[in-house]
C-alpha cells in the first residue's frame, strides 16, 4: 500500500519527507514517479492534471491539499466513485481570518486613498463611520466564512452572512438560500466571497449582483477566480458603482501580465496568498484524516460529493 503526493515542484520533496515521517506505515511516493500504479491507495493532491488520478486503479481516497475541492473535481476523467477528503487545518482558518480582517479594514479606513495622496504630500483627513455603522456581508458561512464573520463582529463591524441553509451564529445576521440573497446584498457595503466553487456559485459575482449592492460598495474575493465575471467587475468599478475590489484568486493563476486588474487603480491584486496550507499543521491534519479513514472511523472533512463541497 502506497500514497502519491502531488504539489508544486518546489515543495514536493519537503512534503514527501514530512508525510513519510507522519505516516511511516504507508510508503509515500512522488506523483511523477509513483512506481506500480496498482499499489497506490491514496493520493494527496493540489491541482492534479486532468486524467492524472485515473492512472491509479486501486485508489481508495483522494485528499485535497486545501479546503476547496474544485481543483480535483474539474478533472473530466476523475474516478467519481473515489471519496475525497478536504483539508481544514486550524491554521487555514487563522490565515484567512487575518487576510479578511486586513482587507476589510483597509477598505473601511479608505487606505487606498490615503496611500495615493502621500506622494503628493497631501494631508487627506478622510472621515470614516465607526465599524459598527459599516455593514459587512460574508458569502459562505462554512469553516472560513463563519470564522471571519465572528472576527469582524469582534472588531466591531455590523456583520451579516449568507449560506445555502439557515444558520444561527451569535451576533451575525444570517441569510439563507436564493430567496434571501437580495436583502443580504442590499445591506452589504463590503462583500467578502468565501463560497466553494460549484456549478451554482460559478460566476456569482456578476453584473446583476454588483447592481444589487449599494452604491459605493466594495468586493473582496478570496474564494476562487471562477466566482467572478472579470469584465462585470471592471464595468462596475469604472461606472463608479463599486469603490474597490480586492482579489486573491483568478481564472488563470498566475494572473497574466496583460490582465487589466494589474494596473486598475481600484483593484488590489494579491497572488493567491490569503490562506495557503502550512505543511506542519496541514500535514498533521491530512495524516489524522487518513488514519481515521483507513480505520473506518468518521472523517468530518469527508466531502459530500452529492452536495459538491
Ligand atoms: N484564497 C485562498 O487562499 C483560499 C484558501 C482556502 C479556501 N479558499 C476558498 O474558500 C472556500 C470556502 O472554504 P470553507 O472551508 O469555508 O468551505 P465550507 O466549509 O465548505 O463552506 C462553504 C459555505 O458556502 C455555502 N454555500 C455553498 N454553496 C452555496 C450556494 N449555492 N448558495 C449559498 N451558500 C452556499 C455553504 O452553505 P451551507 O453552510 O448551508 O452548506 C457554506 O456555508 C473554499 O471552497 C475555497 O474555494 C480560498
Amino acid at each position: 500500500m502506497a500514497l502519491v503526493i502531488r504539489v508544486g515542484p518546489a515543495r514536493q520533496q519537503w512534503w514527501l519527507d514530512h508525510m513519510q515521517a507522519l505516516l511511516p506505515e504507508i510508503e509515500c511516493r512522488p506523483w511523477d514517479d509513483p512506481g506500480d500504479p496498482n499499489e497506490i491507495a491514496y493520493a494527496i493532491v493540489w491541482k492534479p492534471p486532468p486524467g492524472g488520478l485515473k492512472r491509479f486503479p486501486n485508489l481508495k481516497c483522494i485528499v485535497s491539499m486545501g479546503s476547496g475541492i474544485d481543483h480535483v473535481t474539474n478533472d473530466p476523467e476523475l474516478p467519481r466513485h473515489v471519496p475525497i477528503i478536504r483539508t481544514t487545518a486550524f491554521d487555514l482558518t487563522q490565515r484567512m481570518r487575518e487576510y479578511v480582517t486586513l482587507h476589510v479594514l483597509r477598505i473601511h479606513r479608505r487606505l487606498p486613498e490615503i496611500e495615493a495622496a502621500q506622494p503628493f504630500r497631501e494631508w487627506r483627513q478622510l472621515i470614516n463611520p465607526p465599524a459598527y455603522r459599516r455593514r459587512v456581508g460574508i458569502m459562505g458561512l462554512g469553516n472560513l466564512g463563519a470564522d471571519c464573520a465572528r472576527t469582524l463582529k469582534a472588531v466591531g463591524f455590523d456583520v451579516a452572512g449568507w449560506a445555502r441553509r439557515p444558520k444561527a451564529i451569535e451576533g451575525i445576521t444570517c441569510f439563507a438560500g436564493d430567496d434571501q440573497r437580495r436583502p443580504f446584498l442590499e445591506r452589504t457595503e463590503i462583500l467578502v466571497c468565501l463560497l466553494p466553487l460549484t456549478p451554482e456559485t460559478r460566476g456569482i459575482l456578476n453584473a446583476e449582483l454588483f447592481r444589487t449592492l449599494p452604491e459605493g460598495a466594495s468586493v473582496i474575493n478570496c474564494a476562487r477566480g471562477g466566482h467572478l465575471v472579470d469584465q462585470d467587475l471592471l464595468d462596475a468599478l469604472d461606472r463608479g458603482h463599486l469603490a474597490y475590489a480586492t482579489l486573491d484568486v483568478f481564472h488563470q493563476e498566475p494572473l497574466p501580465a496583460e490582465h487589466p486588474f494589474w494596473d486598475h487603480p481600484k483593484v488590489l491584486v494579491t497572488p493567491h496568498v490569503a490562506s495557503l496550507i502550512d505543511p506542519e499543521a496541514g500535514g498533521k491534519a491530512i495524516a489524522d484524516n487518513l488514519r481515521r479513514f483507513i480505520a473506518g472511523k468518521p472523517v468530518p472533512d469527508l466531502v459530500d460529493l452529492e452536495q459538491g463541497y
